[in-house]
């Protein structure tokens, strides 16, 4: 394995940093909590976190509105508790992914503050600002995806500013020399930090048609953002040559890497931001939580992202994530075993969200304690909190989170669905996910290999895969009924199955009950 590389070979693991571990007893997680529950993460075997924003913020948007990119919020801890999270963290063998919100910053933010002063001002172009038109009207038609229009009225400097999402986070200017220069530095001052990479949010709208003119409306579709076609506001083809330049800043340090919310429907335009291994490193993989949980929906989809990933790329893994409803809620409780077996054989970096291990579902939460403010501004039912409730550490009161009200209430199963609990008990879905994760990891088809579906009764997903000198055959029944896969010929190394202590050591013709998977690691032919 002297070729092993951290975040093409490893797991990683994705931790909503409010929501993991409150050290000081605010009810909020932060830094030191994260870094006093190190010794899960390496029990669980994953090779790098990446943390959604801890930086200085108002909060508008829970961190994604970042009023600092060079600082941490005194809610998370500190810049020297930062550090102290990396050095324990690199001393485990974890890397460390930040969250870099390129695409606009809090209206907060120094920048914006001074750029709003007056229209000469020197900040003024690293925000898109544009004169009304006739009557005052709108600079064109571009929708906020959190509702309303995309422009929002100055009034001190008789202009609009751009905002792809709430008022209070205004567009940064990709155009403008000076912003381009900041933001290179921002991930310079990490890098010399020793961050190993970033996740970058919303890459895809980092470049707009530079005239701004209106996207077309699709008919009966509302006047809303979805009754438009995105074709002017976001994926504009400039974005390939800034990601370019920022690769070379990655670049110009070993092994980091970037992975991109790339959030476009169509598999062939998120391929293009891998470049020629000039651009991100890796590109979400949404359509897997899109797809409708069958066989040939999810196979579909794996073969469509394949085809799009360029041949010098590596695809990527996802089933949930601080956006989207847990998938132990959308697919089912019965359903999480063969999902983490579908995520952690699959060919690609999987990435886990934090509590997936454990089987955490999405919770309901009482109106009076909503937070996010998609529950304002669209519609109580798409708020994100069921999905970022707290993490369930132990059957204690604040579920071993907190010893304060968490900011978000616990699961009602807290008491009974914890990491402690399932620690204890071999046959639990936590030591299930740790023990994919070991097999994963000691067996280079699995982590390295080349993936073929392979025929199947229906309803079943098999596939193999095969990397020099190793082998593996997957069979996962995606049905409520009982199946025969046939999976060849063949003796089996190792196997490892959603059945607790099922062991097999031949290929050839199993049974499969319903949500049943196996993976069987054989001989190489
Ligand atoms: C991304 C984040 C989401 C955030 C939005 C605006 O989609 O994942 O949580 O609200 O960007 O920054
Ligand atoms: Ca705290």
């Amino acid at each position: 394995m002297s070729d092993w590389l951290w975040w093409r070979d490893g797991v990683l693991y994705q931790i909503y940093p409010r929501s993991f571990m409150d050290s000081n007893g605010d009810g909020i997680g932060d830094l030191e909590g994260i870094r006093s529950r190190l010794d899960h993460l390496v029990w669980l075997g994953v090779d790098g976190l990446w943390l959604s924003p801890c930086f200085p913020s108002p909060m508008a948007d829970f961190g994604y509105d970042v009023s600092d990119y060079c600082d941490i919020d005194p809610r998370f801890g500190t810049l020297a508790d930062f550090d102290r999270l990396v050095a324990d963290a690199h001393a485990r063998g974890i890397r460390i992914i930040l969250d870099w919100v390129p695409n606009h910053s809090s209206d907060q933010h120094a920048w914006f503050r001074e750029s709003r002063l007056d229209r000469t001002n020197a900040h003024r172009d690293w925000y898109v600002w544009r004169p009304p038109g006739p009557d005052g009207a709108l600079p064109n038609n571009w929708q906020s995806i959190f509702g309303g229009p995309a422009w929002e009225w100055d009034p001190a400097s008789g202009e609009y500013y751009l905002h792809s999402f709430l008022k209070q986070q205004p567009e940064l200017n990709w155009r403008s020399p000076g912003l381009v220069r900041a933001m290179h530095d921002v991930l310079r001052f990490w890098l010399d930090r020793g961050v190993d990479g970033f996740r970058i949010d919303v890459v895809h709208r980092i470049q707009k048609d530079p005239e701004l003119r209106d996207n077309p409306l699709i008919e009966g579709r509302g006047d809303g953002y979805r009754g438009q076609r995105h074709i002017h506001d976001e994926n504009h083809p400039d974005v390939h040559a800034t990601l370019r330049e920022i690769r070379r800043v990655l670049d110009e340090y070993p092994e980091r890497m970037t992975v991109g919310e790339v959030s476009l429907m169509d598999p062939a335009e998120v391929g293009k931001y891998y470049g020629q291994d000039d651009e991100l490193q890796l590109a979400f993989n949404f359509s897997l939580m899109r797809a409708e949980w069958s066989a040939d929906s999810l196979a579909r989809e794996v073969e469509r992202f394949e085809a799009a990933v360029p041949e010098s790329g590596w695809p990527d893994i996802v089933l949930s994530n601080h956006d989207i409803s847990r998938h132990a809620s959308r697919y089912g409780a019965a359903r999480t075993r063969v999902a983490a077996l579908l995520l952690l054989t699959l060919r690609g970096t999987p990435f886990l969200y934090y509590g997936e291990e454990i089987g955490m579902a999405d919770v309901s939460i009482p109106p009076d304690r909503l937070q996010d403010p998609l529950a304002w501004t669209l519609h109580p039912k798409l708020s994100r909190d069921p999905e970022r409730t707290p993490m369930q550490w132990e059957p204690a009161p604040g579920g071993g989170f907190t010893t304060a009200t968490p900011w978000l209430p616990l699961a009602d199963d807290a008491p009974s669905r914890n990491v402690a609990a399932q620690r204890g008990d071999p046959g639990s879905l936590l030591c299930f996910y740790r023990d994919l994760i070991q097999l994963r990891k000691r067996t280079p088809a699995l982590h390295r290999g080349s993936y073929r579906r392979l025929p199947a009764p229906d309803g079943v997903l098999a596939y193999e895969r095969s990397a020099p000198g190793s082998l593996a055959r997957v069979a996962l029944n995606l049905t409520d009924e009982a199946r025969e896969p046939d999976l060849g010929a063949g003796r089996v190394r190792e196997s490892l199955g959603t059945s607790f202590g099922r062991s097999v050591d031949r290929a050839g013709r199993l049974r499969l009950d319903p949500n049943e998977g196996l993976v069987l690691c054989l001989d190489p032919i």
